[in-house]
């Protein structure tokens, strides 16, 4: 028997759903053009420190941005505060991913350097609200989603640019359960969504002067949706015709990472949301594991900068949150002085990180009481941003 009812009622809240994605699709058309930073006095930095161990590691963060950018913030050109409420607590007690109250004074700084949030699941003590990350990422608009992973010493020089508010995650939490049988979900991508993600990595190839860019989807099985991601793609190559443009299914793709010889020649990456998510997990394993990786959301008004892992709860439970790993937000941190135009200071930071996690080690951190704690590994870091030699030694490091 067919149950027309249980059909007709799909029918709606699909009509629903594609009635809001067409308003975003005129949304999208008129966006206003990218915020120039050096327009802007004082640049605000609101700082979201999170839930779990998101506080600890938000705070040692905060120290290090404070450090990076004393002068700028002694003369009144960039202004920090901490933002509240963004915790899994206030979120639950709303019933609301981001409460709206939070959400109006997130919206009145430029950009903003987030620890980790929890995000429910069915069977957990919370409600099941939308993640935060995905639903901070779709209100500011924050389409893309950089992530680099180096690992000069194996050739590793990659940057992904991933799609960060369509494919599966703009319809995330409106699927339909049709029957007691059967349950849909729903994939989008659009032409200006595409275009715009595929754009910047491009422009990001050119300006970096990077000779290769590779688009990763599932054309060939998912080709209604994928099949549009790809198409823009091989149209805006070719305005771009001193890089070589190719592409990959996801499936050979996360294959060819794990292969020595080949991953070296990716450069740029660039694909739909879902793709990417998995993708630079796999990725960011070769630089450390998910605690060494930070990401930049970015969209043409906001910013949002965060560490990719999650909030860690065990460790609070078992009261080992100061021995949280602070390099991935701090690592955030460095991309977000970058986006706003403190490009030497950036590296700086970087290469501090390096030298700490990477190849001097004098201190490690382990989770446990074994390691250093977040703020003994910071006061680590920023001795080696004191240290005038600290170019010349990564250099050392570098070429092994
Ligand atoms: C990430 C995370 C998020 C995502 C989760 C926490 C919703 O895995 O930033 O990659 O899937 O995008
Ligand atoms: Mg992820």
């Amino acid at each position: 028997m067919i149950n027309r009812t249980a059909i007709e009622k799909a029918k709606e809240h699909f009509g629903k759903l594609m009635e809001a994605q067409m308003e975003r699709m005129v949304r999208m058309k008129n966006e206003p053009d990218w915020v120039d930073y050096t327009k802007i006095s004082p640049i605000k930095i609101g700082i979201l420190p999170g839930d779990g161990i998101g506080p600890y590691i938000a705070a040692e963060a905060e120290r290090v941005l404070r450090y990076m950018l004393e002068d700028e913030i002694k003369k009144g050109k960039i202004y920090i505060a901490t933002i509240e409420g963004l915790t899994i607590e206030n979120r639950a007690a709303h019933n609301k991913a981001i409460p709206d109250d939070v959400l109006e004074e997130i919206k009145k700084y430029h950009v903003t350097l987030k620890g980790p949030t929890t995000t429910p699941r069915k069977g957990d003590p919370w409600p099941n609200i939308e993640s935060c990350n995905v639903a901070m990422r779709k209100e500011l608009d924050l389409f893309a989603n950089v992530r680099p992973v180096r690992v000069p010493r194996q050739g590793i020089d990659w940057i992904f640019f991933r799609e960060n508010t369509e494919d599966l995650y703009a319809l995330g939490p409106y699927g339909i359960d049709v029957d007691e049988d059967f349950s849909i979900d729903f994939r989008l991508i659009s032409t200006p969504g595409a275009i715009r993600i595929i754009r910047m990595a491009f422009e990001y190839a050119r300006k970096n002067k990077r000779t290769k860019i590779t688009c990763v989807t599932k054309a060939n099985v998912v080709k209604t949706t994928d099949g549009r991601f790809l198409e823009n793609f091989y149209n805006i190559a070719k305005e771009y015709p001193e890089i070589q443009a190719d592409d990959w299914y996801i499936d050979i793709m996360t294959a060819k990472l794990v292969d020595e010889k080949r991953r070296r020649e990716f450069q740029v990456l660039v694909m739909p949301n879902m793709w990417g998510d998995i993708l630079t997990d796999e990725a960011a394993e070769f630089q450390g594991g998910v605690g060494t990786a930070g990401a930049a959301n970015i969209g043409k008004q906001y910013a949002m900068f965060e560490a990719i892992h999650g909030s860690a709860p065990r460790m609070v439970q078992e009261g080992r949150a100061q021995y949280a790993d602070p390099a991935s937000m701090i690592r955030a941190a460095a991309m977000l002085i970058n986006h706003i135009g403190y490009v030497d200071k950036a590296r700086k930071l970087e290469m501090a990180l390096d030298i700490c996690g990477q190849y001097e080690k004098k201190l490690v951190i382990t989770g446990r009481p074994t390691g250093a704690t977040g703020k003994a590994f910071t006061d680590y870091l920023i001795e080696w941003l004191n240290n005038p030699k600290l170019e010349e030694t990564w250099e050392g490091y570098v070429k092994g």
